[in-house]
């Protein structure tokens, strides 16, 4: 198979089409960022639920003002659309419950499994492997979530920025196999659709079970920078709101809601 072979919206269409996450998938060659089309269409009334996927991204945005680095035809760079009746303070839960969806999508396809990292890093073998972005947008009182995902799929080493050769991987890297991107999106919305049914319905309690199951984080020493703050401790776990908590040196438990991880060598 072609490494670069293009996305199939047709078939993306035809297998989530009847889905809450999927009523509606736009594919486009390329666009500054999937979150910025998205935040576009939803002050145009687009439905809850609509997917927008990209080739490539010339403005791909990640976490804390960073740049998603995203060349044409070998990442998956989607965003959905969502609309849930629920307080704004929750929607960090919907950026967990898009890491979950993510990692099972992955080590559905993948040889090798795939891990998160709080809040929303899907990594693989230690390298980070893809990201999650959520945004929120509002119009005339009503707002909504934007959920981007990235993830690296047939990336070679230097379609990486330099500096992140290190850090970043791709699945093609870990897994010596190009891997059809086509398959990785359907199975990345078939998963966001279940989770955020399952998180309608049940809330928070099944999604910290999963999340928790994902992660190879607990236990490990762990740096978090959280409101210009460095702290160092032990990850302990998440608290029934998806909060990290942290066993810090003076033995004392904090619990964050959001901050940058690093993991310490033990
Ligand atoms: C991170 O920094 O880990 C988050 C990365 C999120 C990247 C995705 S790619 C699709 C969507 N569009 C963007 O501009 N960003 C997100």
């Amino acid at each position: 198979m072609a490494f670069n072979i293009e996305l199939d919206t047709g078939k993306i269409r035809s297998l989530v089409g009847g889905n809450l996450v999927g009523s509606r998938v736009l594919t486009v060659q390329e666009v500054d960022s999937t979150n910025e089309l998205a935040k576009r269409y939803f002050q145009d009334d687009a439905p809850e639920g609509m997917v927008f996927l990209a080739e490539s991204q010339t403005k791909g945005k990640g976490r804390s003002g960073r740049t998603w680095h995203s060349p044409p035809g070998v990442g998956v760079f989607l965003s959905v659309l969502l609309k849930p009746a629920i307080p704004v303070a929750q929607i960090p839960q919907l950026a967990l419950l898009a890491g979950v969806a993510v990692a099972k999508a992955v080590n559905t396809i993948s040889p090798l499994p795939a891990n998160l990292k709080w809040p929303n890093d899907i990594l693989m073998n230690g390298k980070k492997l893809g990201g999650i972005l959520c945004e929120l947008v509002a119009r005339e009182g009503r707002w909504g979530v934007v959920i981007g995902i990235g993830v690296n799929v047939n990336h070679r080493r230097d379609q990486f920025p330099e500096d992140l050769r290190e850090l970043a991987t791709s699945l093609y890297l870990e897994n010596n196999q190009t891997t059809d991107r086509t398959l990785m999106a359907i199975s990345i919305l078939e998963h966001l659709d279940q989770e955020y049914r399952d998180f309608l319905q049940s809330g928070m309690a099944p999604l910290v079970k999963s999340w928790t199951r994902l992660t190879g984080m607990f236990g490990k020493p762990v740096c978090l920078t959280h409101a210009n703050e460095s702290i160092s401790g032990t990850a302990q776990g998440l608290d029934e709101r998806g909060r990290l908590v942290v066993r810090m040196e003076d033995g004392q438990q904090r619990a964050f809601d959001s901050g940058e991880v690093t993991l310490r060598r033990e």
